[in-house]
């Protein structure tokens, strides 16, 4: 969809949205700073008839139309700030999209066909299908070519209002592939104004040269890949695939020790296939726990009491046909902070696509709406650590946001696959849909 930029982000002249409909500020309902819980996930802030004034990239101030618009700095500034008219529109903060695995070559099609003829992820796993297969490619691939991929991939996000991006290695399963994907990731983020946050992911896999000496490549991922990755801050986060097939507890518990000797923050796919305990590896801190289909009822009042987000990934339940969806209602009624996610993968979640997202919480969890969107937005935000920035429209915030064009927010989720996001703001840079 071509689209069409106002500004750039770095040299952003001031803008005004007016005209606004109902604009989502996701302000904290309560004193409460941590993500969201319970049912302060249903209040999204809902302030009509308002406006955002922006500015260097930021919110200067956001509310009712009739007092943004006598903002001191709109008094002196009227000349050189773009209006752009909502028409009654719906704003809300862009979307967080706080998992992503944004670096991968080729589209995995002979996958996609064994599923569709019966064969399961981890039977396709078995056979060479599976991430192994997508990994061939981003080690031939150049760092250029990754990087062009990944930036296409961010422009077709933005385009469906996602404003911060986690993007994920772990395509390349060796030092220098997996290097490698990390300055794709930090090329491609060099040429797009919205936010990504890196996060090295060598424990996604076993690759083949490494068969049968799963401990030999846990060193590389702990002696070399961590460090390095620490060292040339090309990574924020490191995330494990801990699961049935990939990497075990006590492996997991491992690579988090690497990341906080290094200190980068940790983050883990668990009970995606199987159930797990998650207790040993609350001491990490983990920022979020990715997946949570299988959770233990036992972790779960544990979770409830800590920051650490469950980010809930349902694309990869639909593409993969699976009956069952992660448990937002279970999690949420016992107080466990949760946020969604695109999963955005070549193999179970094909999708950039975060209304998509939305529309099967609502429609397969239970969540609503309201739910949805925070989950989406700011504790999205937490679960990547950046609360301070993102996630809601509040004066200070970064200028992140989305123009849906709509006129109750509740048809975001409602117009399934309706692309109904009509403008995009990355830091301050207006990019329009041709309408
Ligand atoms: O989040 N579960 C592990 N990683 C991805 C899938 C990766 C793949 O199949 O390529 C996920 O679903
Ligand atoms: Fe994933």
């Amino acid at each position: 969809m071509a689209a069409s930029t106002v500004s750039s982000s770095k040299t952003s002249p001031p803008l005004l949205l007016a005209n606004i409909g109902q604009l989502l500020t996701l302000r904290a309902p309560g004193k409460s700073a941590g993500p969201r819980r319970g049912p302060e996930l249903n209040d999204v802030g809902i302030v009509e008839d308002a406006a955002v004034l922006c500015a260097h990239g930021e919110i200067l101030a956001a509310g009712k139309q009739r007092d943004v618009l006598r903002h001191p700095f709109l008094k002196k500034n009227k000349k050189k700030t773009i209006e752009h008219d909502c028409g009654g529109k719906v704003v809300l903060p862009g979307w967080v999209d706080s998992h992503t695995h944004l670096i991968f070559a080729a589209p995995r099609l002979v996958d996609f066909e064994k599923r569709i003829a019966g064969a399961s992820y981890e039977e396709i796993a078995a056979a060479g299908g599976g991430i192994r297969s997508s990994v061939e490619g981003v080690r031939k691939a150049s760092k250029k070519a990754l990087a062009d991929i990944a930036h296409a991939s961010l422009e077709r996000m933005a385009a469906q209002g996602t404003t911060t991006v986690e993007a994920k290695s772990g395509y390349g399963l060796s030092v220098e592939a997996e290097l490698k994907s990390l300055e794709a990731i930090r090329e491609a983020a060099a040429r797009w104004p919205g936010t990504v946050v890196p996060t090295l992911l060598g424990a996604h896999a076993v690759p083949k040269e490494f068969q049968g000496k799963p401990e030999k490549y846990l060193r590389e991922v702990c002696e070399k890949m961590v460090p390095q990755a620490a060292a040339r801050k090309l990574a924020e986060f490191v995330d494990v695939f801990c699961d049935r097939g990939a990497f075990s507890l006590g492996d997991t518990e491992r690579v988090f020790e690497a990341a906080g000797k290094h200190g980068l923050g940790v983050r883990a796919h668990v009970c995606q296939l199987t159930p797990s305990e998650l207790w040993p590896l609350l001491p990490y801190n983990p920022a979020s726990f990715d997946h949570m289909d299988q959770v233990m009822e036992e972790d779960i009042p544990q979770l409830a009491r800590r920051p650490t987000v469950a980010t809930l990934l349902p694309a990869a339940n639909c593409f993969l046909g699976l009956e069952d969806y992660p448990p937002a209602r279970r999690l949420i009624s016992a107080g466990v902070a949760v946020a969604l996610a695109t999963d955005y993968n070549p193999g179970t979640a094909p999708t950039t696509s975060m209304p998509l997202v939305l529309s099967l919480a609502c429609t397969q969890m239970q969540m609503t709406p309201a739910e949805a969107i925070a989950a989406a937005t700011i504790n999205g935000a937490h679960a990547l650590r950046l609360e301070a920035s993102k996630g809601s429209v509040e004066a200070g915030k970064d200028a992140d946001l989305a123009v849906y064009d709509v006129s109750d927010y509740r048809e975001i989720p409602y117009w399934l696959a309706g692309d109904r996001c009509a403008a995009t703001i990355l830091k301050g840079c207006l990019t329009r849909k041709p309408s």
